[in-house]
């Protein structure tokens, strides 16, 4: 279902599913919040994004999900209610499809708390979107986002505070992928440091 479909279906509730910079900064009103996971995606740094943390001159590297079969991503669902739907949807409508070039799809949410799963909406860059830039080592991606910065703020706070969010609230979850990229970037940073 399309955000303009749920606004024009006038939903009264609805779980938006967050698994890059909505977990720590979701920036819309909402009733509750959970962490779970979605089960069928991994995290990838493989999105490119000229506006929020890059420019056209250099892409930042951010997250979207990539289809695979026995990966889980965990991250934040949002449950908003009544008047918050329509408003979170036209917030989230220009700071992640106009500005960030992702797509929706709604998808199965299963909260930590081991209450009943739920249909979440979901932002997604695909691998045709032009922004896609696709794999690389930890050690490209992790410098590439030592030295980004765009309108909202500097690549590499977008990487730690996902890599915090992560250690903090999903300890007992080992995201190799995030935290190589986190270690890659920071030895960058300490490289850059010592040779300025
Ligand atoms: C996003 O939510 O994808 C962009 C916002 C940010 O980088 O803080």
């Amino acid at each position: 279902m399309k955000p303009q479909d749920i606004i024009a279906a006038k939903r009264s509730s609805l779980w938006i599913f967050g698994y890059g910079s909505l977990v720590w900064k979701p920036d819309f009103k909402y009733k509750r919040s959970k962490v779970g996971y979605i089960q069928g995606y991994k995290r990838r740094f493989w999105h490119g994004d000229n506006f929020h943390r890059g420019s056209d001159e250099l892409l930042a590297r951010v997250v979207t999900l990539i289809p695979e079969d026995d990966a889980s991503t965990w991250g934040v669902a949002f449950e908003v209610s009544g008047a918050q739907v329509e408003a979170a949807l036209e917030y989230l409508n220009v700071r992640e499809a106009v500005h960030g070039g992702y797509n929706t799809e709604m998808v199965v949410f299963h909260p930590e708390d081991g209450g009943p799963a739920v249909q979440a909406l979901l932002y997604i860059a695909t691998t045709d979107n032009p922004m896609y830039m696709g794999p690389a080592a930890p050690e490209e991606i992790g410098a590439r986002i030592a030295v980004c910065e765009g309108r909202t703020g500097h690549n590499l706070e977008y990487l730690l505070r996902l890599a915090t969010f992560m250690r903090t609230s999903c300890p007992h979850v080992d995201d190799q992928h995030l935290f190589a990229v986190e270690a890659a970037a920071l030895a960058m940073v300490s490289y850059m440091l010592e040779t300025q």
